[in-house]
């Protein structure tokens, strides 16, 4: 299959590329383009309807040169107290933590919740998305836990089996694998838990099901990639094209 992200955008109206890079809503922008704010290659240019080559043209508002991306990915380490959401009344959001966005129509693909932690992937790659999220594309997602309570001496096993939840449904198989027991930080068992679904708080009612509380949640990994150590909470970076092309195969089941 062909690298979408290699081919180019073909011919697009001077109003929709400026809605793109978000540049205000349709009328904004006609009014913007109407009053002579928009140059296109040096020339002002008053129809908003006018096409041009997002790739090749230059756009100018205000003499501010306007970037252009079809698509962008990020890798961001999800701090607590921030949403998996593009807009919220209470809470920052994931979106709003990458500074270097040049499109407004990112989102984050899946959700953690607002205290875990940990690897997101922000896109406007709606296709790339769509299939990682995918229950049928069994794409493996792995958690580090730290818990209280003790886990049951068959905790493995009935990971393996799936387990079931306190709405009577039953997970895939999940792995678990034991970092320390008891001994990790504040005597909490610290545990690695692959799983393939997203079902709401899955990781977290998979093991309440099991009789133990999650006190720290932290995603480090979706398929083929892994947090970034270097990252902060917080903190995010580009993908490289071979994380991207990873993260493609991947969401095809390949
Ligand atoms: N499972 C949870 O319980 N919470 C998350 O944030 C992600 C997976």
């Amino acid at each position: 299959m062909a690298d979408k992200k290699k081919q180019k955008t073909g011919p697009m109206r001077l109003d929709k590329f400026l809605g793109e890079m978000g540049y205000g809503t349709r009328t904004q922008i006609k009014e913007m383009v109407r009053k002579g704010r928009v140059q296109v290659n040096g020339q002002v240019i008053k129809a908003p309807e006018s096409k041009l080559a997002p790739e090749t043209d230059q756009v100018m508002v205000d003499q501010s040169v306007v970037g252009y991306a079809r698509m962008e990915y990020y890798m961001l380490n999800k701090p607590k107290d921030v949403v998996s959401a593009t807009t919220d009344s209470r809470y920052p959001t994931v979106v709003g933590l990458i500074g270097d966005a040049l499109r407004k129509d990112l989102f984050p693909v899946g959700r953690l919740d607002v205290d875990t932690e940990g690897l997101l992937i922000i896109t406007n790659d709606g296709e790339m998305a769509h299939n990682l999220l995918s229950p049928k594309k069994h794409v493996d997602k792995v958690y580090m836990a730290r818990l209280s309570g003790r886990l049951p001496v068959n905790a493995k096993e009935r990971f393996s089996e799936g387990i079931v939840l306190d709405d009577g449904v039953k997970t895939l198989p999940a792995l678990l694998e034991y970092e320390g027991c008891g001994n990790g930080t504040e005597g909490l068992t610290e545990v690695l838990l692959t799983i393939r679904e997203g079902k709401f708080h899955q990781v977290k009612r998979m093991f309440e099901a099991l009789g133990c509380h999650v006190e720290y949640l932290k995603r480090m990994s979706m398929g083929p990639l892994g947090l970034d150590p270097e990252l902060e909470p917080g903190q995010y970076r580009p993908l490289t094209e071979e994380e991207i092309r990873s993260l493609k195969e991947a969401g095809t089941g390949k």
